[in-house]
């Protein structure tokens, strides 16, 4: 995805992947900024290390807590910081700052995946770990309506629902299952990442029939069983590419300064995730 996206930018950039143990995570990230990098994705369990190891923190990354995209920075002879992409020689002096793309993205990607309209909208959240945490953040900073959170481990929604509850008051949070419709089911949780997996909701507690757009952040596969049984009562549904499409694309956006080649580079994730 990163790579199509260089390419159809013409630029003389090739993104790789390196496996990092997390102790390492710090020398990784000063190996990198020594050797004028023009930046860097992190992925779990690095997000939240990263906190605290890079030099400057964006809006992004204080806001959601996590740092899922690093941009180097040099200082020019002005005592300025830009992007490194705008030096030709390497600047003598760098830093590390560190962004979060992953919550504009799950916005981003129920908008145009999707088509919702989160503001006043009511939402059954399933799942309360890292991903669940800041969909429910970010959804009540969309200013939804009302927000249900249900997770097997009780007390990692309870957590959530005060963040929420002191942090977006004007947001009704419950820890149930309503009763009532909903305008978006939303899967946070792993269930799903297996075929044979089964709903990530209690079929005996809720129904998809109160539900009228699903979706589910597993992307593989393409047609999860929760996405299969949503289609089946008419619901509106997407999967979750959409959203590790969008922040990779910010990310590009970050490193580049330009927009970036959606079209291209979700073509590109498709056949390396699905083969087509
Ligand atoms: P991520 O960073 O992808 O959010 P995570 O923090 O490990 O990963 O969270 C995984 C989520 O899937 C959690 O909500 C987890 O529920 P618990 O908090 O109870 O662990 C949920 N999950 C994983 N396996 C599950 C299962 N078999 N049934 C129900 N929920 C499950």
């Amino acid at each position: 995805m990163q790579n199509a996206g260089i390419a159809t930018l013409a630029l003389n950039w090739r993104y790789l992947a390196f496996e990092v143990y997390p102790e390492d995570l710090r020398s990784a990230i000063a190996g990198a900024q020594v050797m004028n990098y023009i930046g860097l994705n992190l992925t779990v369990p690095h997000k939240l290390l990263a906190m605290d190891i890079v030099d400057e923190l964006d809006e992004t990354a204080t806001t959601w807590g996590a740092v899922n995209t690093i941009q180097f920075e040099g200082k020019t002879t002005m005592g300025e910081w830009r992007p490194l992409r705008e030096f030709t020689d390497p600047p003598r002096e760098t830093r590390a700052r560190g962004f979060n793309t992953d919550a504009e993205a799950i916005t981003r990607s129920l908008q145009e995946d999707l088509g919702m309209n989160l503001q006043g909208a009511s939402v059954l959240l399933l799942g309360a770990g890292g991903a669940g945490r800041t969909a429910a953040l970010k959804l009540a900073a969309e200013k939804v309506a009302r927000l249900f959170i249900v997770n097997r481990t009780p007390n990692k929604a309870e957590e959530i629902g005060s963040e929420i509850r002191r942090r977006h008051p004007e947001v009704k949070v419950a820890l149930a299952y309503p009763a009532e419709p909903v305008d978006l089911m939303l899967n946070a949780t792993s269930v799903g990442l297996k075929a044979a997996d089964a709903l990530p909701f209690d079929e005996t507690q809720f129904s998809l029939r109160k539900v009228s757009a699903v979706y589910d952040m597993v992307y593989d596969p393409a047609e999860t069983p929760l996405c299969k049984a949503a289609k089946s009562f008419g619901c509106r549904v997407s999967n979750g590419l959409g959203m590790l499409l969008y922040q990779g694309a910010k990310a590009l956006e970050i490193w580049t300064g330009c927009p970036a080649p959606v079209q291209e580079m979700r073509r590109a994730l498709e056949k390396k995730v699905y083969g087509s």
